[in-house]
């Protein structure tokens, strides 16, 4: 029989999937569950797997090089989607597709397989990264093919005697990995309605977080966090931590509305601690070893990279060309940043590096100034050179009140139009 390499969650979409691919398509169903720190019981997983009908049943552990591979190269370049989100699901889902791929090889499969609907982003960032690694396997997505409605499909888990979660399940929709948690569905749905508490598993409320904050230094090395409060970590251990730290005192919740590739406007609920606190640490410290030219372009160029990671082309040429300018950026990106962590939110408070390009003798305004204030007269004098000339030549006839108004037109009388 041929094989199909499915992407196995453990939860009741991708159980399902085992039956309805072996059924549908006369297949031999290999499960692969991938753990990006997810945290779960991938023994119990991988059992389920086998009981209801997976022929080989594995887990993989690529914890470190999602971190290695996608978070800190994420956090270098500063990829947050819609300035709110730091990309959690849509990091995992290339490095998901790529062990697909290679199981798909290893064992000889025809195709790959995964849960994904049809309305979300995670169904093209599977496909576009398994097309882009091998163009020539197939790609099957029973729950976006079988399109039923969710009592449709327990009523065909109970004819096949796939255990059905009995406790009520959880209202939300979630996934997970060490750069963050995303929750959907449900009362979520309402924009209008606060997220409520059962909506977050990382983070405690705010209100009832610590009353003294928390201070942590993190140690940067060419823009990669190296040690928190001196203590030398790998990036997993430190990414580990700061969601612990994080959480501890409400930092990382995101609630916004969001963009999707398809189409539709949707609400999104995020938990993302460490990320939240490793973007602002490493923004400060960007801030004190770039100049403004750099920092405007990179953002630029940071824009682009988390349009591209949301948009499921992580592996594509023009990503790689992106990620040499910001490998390039990162090479004085050194230094320590301290941040302060109080009732939900992260602040940079202190910052210092060896490569800065603060310089306390042009900065000062005490005595050991060493900028020369004379020279500003001559550059003030080109600065406004253009401006000099077009106020005689264009805007001679110009008033100061007639300044006033062309600079902010109609605001108050214009007429409102749909
Ligand atoms: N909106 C986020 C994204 O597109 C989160 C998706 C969550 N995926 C999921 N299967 N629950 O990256």
């Amino acid at each position: 029989m041929d094989k199909v390499v499915l992407a196995y969650s453990g939860g009741l979409d991708t159980s399902v999937a085992i039956k309805w691919i072996a059924e549908t398509y006369k297949m031999d169903v290999i499960c692969v569950t991938v753990d990006v720190g997810n945290e779960r019981d991938f023994t119990s997983i991988q059992e389920k797997a086998l009981r209801v009908g997976a022929i080989k049943a594995y887990v993989e552990d690529a914890r470190d090089t999602f971190v290695r591979y996608f978070c800190l190269p994420a956090l270098q370049a500063g990829a947050i989607y819609e300035e709110r989100y730091p990309l959690a699901t849509a990091l995992a889902r290339p490095l998901i597709a790529k062990i697909l791929v290679d199981y798909a090889h290893r064992e000889g499969a025809l195709a790959v397989a995964h849960g994904c609907t049809g309305k979300g982003n995670d169904q093209v960032r599977f496909d576009v990264s398994v097309q882009a690694l091998d163009p020539d396997l197939r790609i099957i997505a029973p729950v976006r093919e079988w399109a039923w409605s969710r009592d449709e499909e327990i009523e065909y888990a109970r004819q096949h005697d796939i255990p059905v979660p009995v406790t009520a399940e959880s209202p939300y929709s979630v996934d997970q990995n060490l750069w963050g948690r995303s929750v959907e569905a449900g009362v979520l749905e309402d924009p209008w309605v606060e997220p409520p508490e059962d909506a977050f598993a990382w983070t405690i409320n705010p209100r009832y977080a610590p009353d003294e904050p928390s201070e942590v230094e993190i140690d940067f090395e060419r823009g990669i966090p190296v040690a928190l409060d001196g203590e030398q970590l790998s990036p997993l251990e430190l990414i580990v931590r700061l969601n612990e730290l994080g959480g501890a005192h409400g930092v990382g919740r995101i609630d916004h509305i969001e963009n999707r590739l398809v189409g539709i406007k949707s609400r999104e609920v995020y938990e993302a601690p460490a990320a939240v606190i490793l973007h602002t640490a490493h923004q400060e410290l960007e801030k004190l070893t770039l100049t403004k030219e750099q920092m405007e372009f990179k953002a630029t160029v940071a824009r682009e990279m988390a349009n591209l990671i949301y948009n499921g082309r992580w592996f594509s040429a023009h990503h790689q060309d992106l990620a040499a300018y910001i490998a390039s950026t990162q090479r004085h990106v050194t230094g320590t940043v301290r941040v302060k962590l109080f009732k939900g939110t992260c602040r940079a408070v202190g910052r210092r590096s060896p490569k800065s390009l603060y310089q306390i003798a042009l900065a000062t305004y005490g005595k050991e100034d060493q900028f020369d204030q004379s020279a500003a007269v001559g550059f003030i004098q080109l600065w406004g050179l253009p401006l000099r000339t077009q106020a005689r030549v264009q805007l001679k006839g110009g008033t100061g009140d007639e300044m006033l108004r062309l600079a902010a037109p109609d605001i108050t009388s214009a007429e409102p139009h749909e």
